[in-house]
Order: structure tokens, then C-alpha cells, then sequence
């Protein structure tokens, strides 16, 4: 939601703000812009659309000092470019780029335009810009300190003025903002990738604190005006991470990461004869005691914690609860303190997630994370994390985090189960060779993409596409459906394959696509009673099977057939051909795979 860059130092101020916004363009695309000083003046250049229209019009003469930049998700206002930041005060001589929501913004623009204030835009973050020229006396840094005491909501500021052409002031609250320290140069970012060709050397900002940047120094200071030490945070990730790598799009780039990084993220975790969740500190009692597991998170994270229900419910006979976090907080949920919540957040820095915490917190729930980003608000906010090391993901569409989630969602299952002697070793050793052997049958899967893309070829034009499956089956079907949507903008909908015919077998007519995913053997010839129903009313079926139902094509139209695995593990496979089909679906669509219209990676609004 918004990215935000800021640098000062002596490099080439345009290559600096303009690489690091494209490191960001994930968050927001709908607008962009930067300001900058140079020689005593405050210059602005915005534009509505792409990052590659501001491109086209930025030139930086002159010699400059500071510049901000800022890649916009539209909140308040729609994208054109007036409501593109940056934001100014009246005279145009202080600007702002602000990610997050001001809340009581309604308020705080009444009492400035009643001070005679006028406002260009429809934006919330223009009164910042206001608010710290109400209380500029000479003193950027004092100013903009007094002006978010009046502010509630959440920012992550990033504010200039050519009266300070050495510095740079940084605010963070409840959205994410960090330091790149450099030498002779200091940086400001919504995220690492975009400063990460130049420093590695970051300082994590914590929520209420604020920052003087200068080119030789960085100054930090709490809510409360003391200033405050802080380590530096070292990133030992590859800036190949965050790169194309020769690949078209991000998303196909990160579907074959994917054995990498499930052995990234599960090796380190057995190696050794350690058990998988050593970290989490399971004992027996503490496992015996879990009354019940409330699984809270957004998006394709949500779905990674329905596998978890069905696998944990079934294996280890603990009660589990899963809510989408922007419901957790207001519908009031009934916790006990023996209840585990488990969040799951590939950035770390969702609202409603986050909210969904300090909800539970609040009500004595101890709160474990499964998160991809060291360092990020839920990571320092959580009692405990288990790191998903999926490496950076920049497609807005997830696929390397998702199957990391679900990874851990399986390892955590099979220590529940075993401290709560719900399993024994020989079982637990079982199911661990299982998970060893997945990345390479992901290899197997991707050799073999294709079959995918010819598929897909055939099947783009479709207006709406079904997925229907049962139990763990349903689960995949959850995010396929929703990795189809969400990059191809094709209608699709997820159905429990028994629960089409109460009411939804109405939209089934000739040539709809179903994908029928037909991985557990428990219910096999029940799901494939569920395509005869749809066959007989005209559907085309797509099936996903294990290599052994050599009665599949029977059935269906076409088959995708996964390398065979027991069924417990089957998600980790059966959802990487899916992945494949929304992405070839996309790409055969003409769509913007990486960045589909109105979404943003990393949702820090409520
Ligand atoms: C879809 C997708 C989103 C996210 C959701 C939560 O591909 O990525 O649905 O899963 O916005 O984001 P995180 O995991 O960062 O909390």
C-alpha cells in the first residue's frame, strides 16, 4: 500500500528515487511521484498511471540535495494527479509522502481551513503537509514532531523542505519504514529491496519513533522526544532475490523458487535428527493444554491456514478456528487463555492482522507468526515466529510464501501430533520423508509446465471458471481460485464439491470450466460423482490427480497429473500446476501478471 523512498547523498538523486520506487511499485501503482531540493527550491514532478510515465517526464537539473518519492495505492481520492503524492504545504515549500491511513483527517482539514488553510487534493495526507507548516518555527524536524502528535491513524512519513536542504525527516507508525545507513549517504524505504543496491546496513524503525537524516548522520527519537540507540540491522539476502533473473515475470520467477524454497525453509528444521518446531518450545503439557488453535490472516495467507485446519483437526485433534482478520477483531470472537493463535502474514505488515494480535493479546493469548519478512511489525510483535525463508516475493500474486505457510503449517502439525502423542516416531519419521521429497517433485512438476500452458491456451476466453474440491482438496481449491481471479480477472469461485448442487450447479452449462482437484483417495469416487454431475450438465473438466488414477481421463477432459506422494502432502504439489494455470491464463490474457489492476502487496490498511 504506497511505497516510499527517500535518499540524500551525492549519487545521482533521479537514479536513486526512480530504482528505488520500481524496487516498490508492487505496493501501489496507480500514481507516483517525486520532490526534491535543489538550490534553495522545492521541486515536484507527479504524474497518475505507471512508474514508467513519470519516467518519461522526470529531469533533475541543477545540483540537488534531498529527494522523496513516492509509488501510490489510492486511499482517499482517486488516482489522477493532483491527489499524486508528493503533498504540499500552501507555499509550496514543504513536501510530504505519507503510506497509511490519517484517520481523523476529516477533522484535522475543518480546523485547518478554518485557519484558512486551502486544500488542493481529496487526500488524507495533504493536511500532514499542512500541519507541520502550522507548526514550522525554523525547525523541520520539531515541526513535523508536533504535527503527528495531532495525527491518528497510521503513517510512515517521509518529509523535505529546500529551508533544510540537508535533511531528511522520517516518521513511522503502524506502517512500515526503514533506514538504509550508508557512507556518506542515508536512505529511506518502504521496504529493503529499494535500497538495497546501495546499502545493506538498515535501521528498523519501531511504531511512534521518528528520524533525522542527514548525509553523515541518523538520529532517532521515541514518541516521547529521547533519543534512542539502535542497532543496525545487517540484509545477507542476494539482490539477485529481488531481480527477474531472465525470467518474464516476477510470479513465474518465484513458482520455480519453490523447491528451494520449501527445503530452505524445512531442512534447517530437521537437519540433524531436530525435530521440526524446535523453536516454538512445544513440550507434552504445553501441547496438552492447547484447547483450541485460532488461525487468523488475509488473502492466499488465510488460505494456507484452512490446509492447517483440515491437517491439524485430522492428525492432531486439536480444534481449529480460521477467520479472515479484518472479521477477527469486530466479531467479538470467544478466546480462552489456553486457546494458541496463529497468525499468518507473508509481509509481516498487514493491518488487519496486526490488529487481529493485539486483539488476542489483549485478551492473554499467546501469538505465534508465520511470516516471510525478518524484522516486520508482526515478526517484533508476535510472542513467537516461525520464519518462512521464501526469500523475497515481489509478484503481488503469492506463490513461494503461500507453499512456505502451508510448509509450516505441516510441521507444526506433526509436532502437535507427536508432543501430543497423537503420533509415534516411526509415523512422525514417515511423514517428515514425505515433506523431504516434495521439492523435487515440484522440479518433476514445473519440467512439465507445458502441458499447463497448452491447457491454458485453450482455456483463457472462459468467462468463469469453478474449482471444486473435497477436504484438503477444497483447501488447494481456495487459492487456486483465487490466484486465477486475482491476475487473470477471470470470475472463479471455490465450492466444496458436495455443495455445488445446492444451488450454485445453476451457473454449470455448456463448455463451463471446472478444475476438479482429486488428490485424496478418501473421497476420490465421491468427487468424481461431482464431476459426472457437472459433466452431464456440459462442463468441461479439468482434473488434478496423483500419476496412479489411471481412471482419471475417464472422467475428465483433461488431467494434470502430480508425481505420487501420500495424500497428506498432496497441497504442496496439486497447488504449483494451479499456480502455472493462473499464470499462463494471465500471460495468454495480455494482463499485467505482477501488478493487477486495483491490488497492492502488502496491505497496510484496514
Ligand atoms: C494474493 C495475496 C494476498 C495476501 C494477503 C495477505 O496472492 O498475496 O491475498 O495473501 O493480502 O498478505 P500478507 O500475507 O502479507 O499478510
Amino acid at each position: 500500500m504506497c511505497g516510499i523512498v527517500g535518499y540524500i547523498g551525492p549519487r545521482d538523486l533521479k537514479e536513486v528515487l526512480m530504482d528505488g520506487l520500481s524496487k516498490l511499485e508492487y505496493r501501489g501503482y496507480d500514481s507516483a511521484g517525486i520532490a526534491y531540493n535543489s538550490e534553495g527550491k522545492l521541486n515536484i514532478v507527479k504524474t497518475k498511471g505507471r512508474l514508467k510515465e513519470l519516467a518519461e517526464i522526470v529531469r533533475i537539473e541543477g545540483r540537488t540535495e534531498g529527494g522523496i518519492g513516492h509509488t501510490r495505492w489510492a486511499t482517499h481520492g482517486e488516482p489522477s494527479y493532483v491527489n499524486s503524492h508528493p503533498h504540499t504545504n500552501s507555499a509550496g515549500d514543504i513536501a510530504v509522502v505519507h503510506n497509511g491511513i490519517i484517520e481523523n483527517f476529516s477533522k484535522l482539514k475543518e480546523w485547518l481551513e478554518a485557519k484558512g488553510v486551502a486544500f488542493k487534493s481529496e487526500t488524507d495526507t495533504e493536511v500532514v503537509a499542512h500541519l507541520i507548516n502550522h507548526f514550522y518555527e525554523g525547525d523541520l524536524f520539531t515541526a513535523t514532531q508536533k504535527a503527528v502528535t495531532m495525527v491518528e491513524g497510521s503513517y510512515a512519513l517521509g518529509v523535505i523542505s529546500p529551508k533544510h536542504p540537508n535533511q531528511i525527516v522520517a516518521v513511522k507508525k503502524d506502517s512500515p519504514l526503514i533506514i538504509g545507513v550508508g557512507d556518506g549517504e542515508n536512505f529511506i524505504a518502504s521496504d529493503i529491496p529499494a535500497i538495497l543496491e546501495y546499502t545493506r546496513n538498515v535501521y528498523l524503525l519501531e511504531d511512534g519513533e521518528i528520524a533525522l537524516l542527514t548525509q553523515d548522520s541518523v538520529e532517532i527519537f521515541d514518541e516521547f522526544g529521547a533519543k534512542v540507540k539502535r542497532d543496525i540491522f545487517h540484509v545477507d539476502w542476494d539482490v539477485s532475490a529481488a531481480q527477474k533473473g531472465g525470467f518474464e515475470h516476477f510470479m513465474i520467477k518465484e513458482i520455480h523458487e519453490q523447491p528451494k524454497a520449501v527445503k530452505d525453509t524445512l531442512m534447517p528444521r530437521i537437519e540433524n535428527g531436530r525435530r521440526a518446531m524446535e523453536e516454538l518450545g512445544l513440550t507434552e503439557a504445553l501441547v496438552k493444554k492447547i484447547n483450541k488453535i485460532h488461525v487468523v490472516a488475509c488473502g492466499t495467507a488465510y488460505h494456507s491456514g484452512m490446509i492447517g485446519k483440515y491437517i491439524i483437526e485430522r492428525m492432531a485433534r486439536i480444534p481449529v478456528e480460521v477467520t479472515v482478520a479484518s472479521e477477527f477483531r469486530y466479531m467479538d470472537p470467544i478466546l480462552s487463555p489456553d486457546d494458541l493463535m496463529i497468525v499468518v502474514s507473508q509481509s509481516g505488515e498487514t493491518a488487519d492482522t496486526i490488529a487481529a494480535i493485539r486483539e488476542a493479546q489483549k485478551q492473554g493469548l499467546q501469538v505465534v507468526a508465520i511470516t516471510n519478512v525478518l524484522g516486520s511489525t508482526i515478526s517484533r510483535i508476535s510472542d513467537k515466529v516461525i520464519y518462512t525463508h521464501a526469500g523475497p516475493e515481489i509478484a503481488v500474486a503469492s506463490t513461494k510464501a503461500y507453499i512456505t505457510q502451508v510448509l509450516c503449517f505441516y510441521m507444526l502439525c506433526l509436532e502437535l501430533s507427536l508432543k501430543g502423542g497423537k503420533i509415534a516416531e516411526n509415523e512422525y519419521d514417515h511423514y517428515v520423508a514425505e515433506l523431504i521429497a516434495v521439492p523435487d517433485k515440484i522440479v518433476e512438476l514445473l519440467d512439465s509446465k507445458d502441458i499447463i500452458q497448452k491447457i491454458a491456451y485453450k482455456q483463457f476466453n472462459q468467462p468463469s471458471v469453478f474449482f471444486l474440491g473435497r477436504g484438503l482438496d477444497y483447501a488447494i481449491s481456495l487459492e487456486a481460485s483465487l490466484k486465477l481471479k486475482e491476475i487473470s480477472y477471470i470470475h472463479s469461485e471455490a465450492y466444496a464439491a458436495g455443495e455445488l448442487k445446492h444451488g450454485t450447479i445453476a451457473l454449470i452449462e455448456n463448455n463451463t470450466l471446472v478444475v476438479a482437484n482429486c488428490t485424496q483417495s478418501e473421497v476420490y469416487e465421491k468427487t468424481v460423482s461431482n464431476i459426472k454431475e457437472v459433466k452431464a450438465r456440459g462442463a468441461y473438466v479439468i482434473g488434478v490427480a496423483f500419476e496412479s488414477r489411471t481412471d482419471a481421463a475417464k472422467h475428465m477432459d483433461d488431467v494434470i497429473y502430480l508425481p505420487e506422494a501420500c495424500d497428506f502432502v498432496a497441497p504442496l504439489l496439486a497447488i504449483v500446476p494451479l499456480q502455472l494455470f493462473a499464470y499462463y491464463m494471465s500471460v495468454e490474457k495480455g494482463c499485467d501478471v505482477d501488478k493487477p489492476r486495483n491490488l497492492a502487496k502488502s496491505v497496510t490498511v484496514e
